[in-house]
């Protein structure tokens, strides 16, 4: 089972944060409470942001979509995470570049991908 990671966001500027260890209190940014984003697993839109896995000679290999996302600058996966019970990886996708990434693979965990239009996703296995 993998640890359980929360990402928050502010609408005002845009800034990204991941909680490393909850102290129980609200974040802030720009003079108001940040939002938590919300995480898909399934619905509308999946086949071009679900995490896909491929488990091969020790490496997990994430491409997200069953359809290639638009990485143009102003809609494209901005970063695809690794979590496992221990470890939080992250992999940074620029504009224009694959949304793709390559881990060291594990036995559980889960992938997440971030789209700057459509949120959060999510793969688990
Ligand atoms: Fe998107």
């Amino acid at each position: 089972m993998a640890r359980n990671i929360t990402f928050f966001w502010c609408p005002v500027c845009n800034s990204i944060v991941e909680l490393v260890e909850n102290g129980g209190q609200s974040l802030a940014c720009c003079n108001q409470s940040m939002e938590r984003m919300k995480v898909k697993e399934k619905g509308e839109g999946s086949e071009y942001h679900l995490p896909e896995l491929k488990h091969r000679d020790g490496l997990l290999y994430v491409k997200v979509g069953s359809k290639p996302h638009p990485q143009s600058d102003d809609h494209h996966i901005k970063f695809i995470v690794f979590v496992t019970k221990q470890t939080v990886r992250r992999s940074d996708i620029k504009s224009n570049s694959m949304a793709s990434a390559v881990f060291t693979d594990k036995e559980h965990g889960d992938v997440y991908a971030y789209c700057s239009l459509h949120g959060l996703w999510k793969t688990s296995f």
